[in-house]
């Protein structure tokens, strides 16, 4: 099939079964043109918990569909390719985590939204890059907190609040390894460029940074700004926004042209496999429903907070 009977497949089918299509914007950029919503991950989930369609088909990773359905029990969620997961999610298990809250009950879980279904469970409350700097507050200030999984991102909060949570010991591949004697070399060759980066990144990465935020924060940051040229220190799906937006501004990014350092999972979404979960209504993720229970709780209240 071409690209085009692909699309005009896509379009008739979604109207036909009342399917939404999300995608995050590290998604491919044809998949970002035929999607009904793009966002970060904390619009994802307000656009999941407040849709009427009968079918969600969820271009982005597994945990980003897992949400979704936890926040639609009654809704079919299709996820393109099942195999889609993160290096973030995948570093917390939920065994590991129930054990660090047998041996330290007195300590609140705080997660990431890049976690699993389980994981989720186990948490007190969820945050997202969007808005973790200010749901952290809603904590007691004398709490002990554990942070999972993310410690470039968990270490980003603690700096930037003074709390000092426990950090678990995972990261973003894409993000940890951005390097600062990458962007040196960046910033020589392009000297007065804004640098703008994911909390995703590292410490010593961030501390040059003029901006740090969510992807949709970099973007809308981007977009408003007076200043021509940008290193961005993300995936590299992002820059299909920023151009559309921006077409005439200028964007380096780490690794220029270097598919490695795209994020894999995020680009086996595509239009034949998001063509063929509408037609054959699969795959479909399903959880099993005491698990899903335990796991809205803490979205819920994110999203009651936010
Ligand atoms: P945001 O969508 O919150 O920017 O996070 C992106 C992400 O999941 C990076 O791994």
């Amino acid at each position: 099939m071409t690209k085009e009977q692909y699309i005009e497949g896509i379009e008739r089918m979604r109207k036909q079964k009342n399917a939404i299509i999300l995608a995050h914007y590290y998604t491919l950029p044809e998949v970002q043109e035929i999607a009904d919503f793009v966002g970060d991950s904390l619009a994802l989930a307000r656009k999941a918990a407040s849709t009427d369609a009968s079918i969600i088909l969820f271009a982005g990773v597994h945990f980003m569909a897992e949400t979704a359905k936890i926040l639609n029990p009654d809704k079919k969620v299709l996820v393109p390719d099942m195999s889609a997961g993160c290096c973030l999610a995948d570093g917390c298990r939920a065994a590991d985590l129930a054990r660090f809250k047998e041996e330290h009950p007195d300590y609140l879980v705080l997660s990431y939204v890049n976690c699993t279904a389980a994981v989720k469970a186990l948490s007190d409350l969820i945050v997202t890059s969007g808005n973790a700097l200010r749901l952290v507050n809603t904590l007691p200030a004398d709490a002990k907190i554990l942070f999972t999984p993310d410690q470039n991102l968990g270490d980003y909060i603690n700096r930037q609040t003074g709390r000092q949570m426990l950090l678990w010991d995972g990261m973003c591949r894409i993000h940890d390894h951005y390097t600062i004697e990458d962007l040196e070399l960046l910033k020589e060759s392009y000297p007065g460029v804004k640098i703008v980066a994911h909390p995703e990144c590292r410490r010593e990465f961030l501390e040059h940074a003029d901006f740090v935020g969510s992807t949709a924060a970099m973007i809308k940051f981007i977009s408003e700004s007076e200043d021509q040229a940008f290193i961005v220190a993300t995936e590299s799906g992002i820059l299909h926004e920023l151009k559309k937006r921006n077409p005439n501004k200028t964007f380096y990014t780490l690794y220029n042209g270097d598919l490695a350092h795209d994020c894999g999972s995020m680009k086996k979404n595509n239009l034949e496999n998001i063509y063929q979960a509408l037609l054959n209504e699969e795959p479909e993720l399903l959880i099993e429903p005491e698990l899903m229970k335990k796991a809205l709780a803490p979205i819920q209240k994110m999203l009651d907070l936010s």
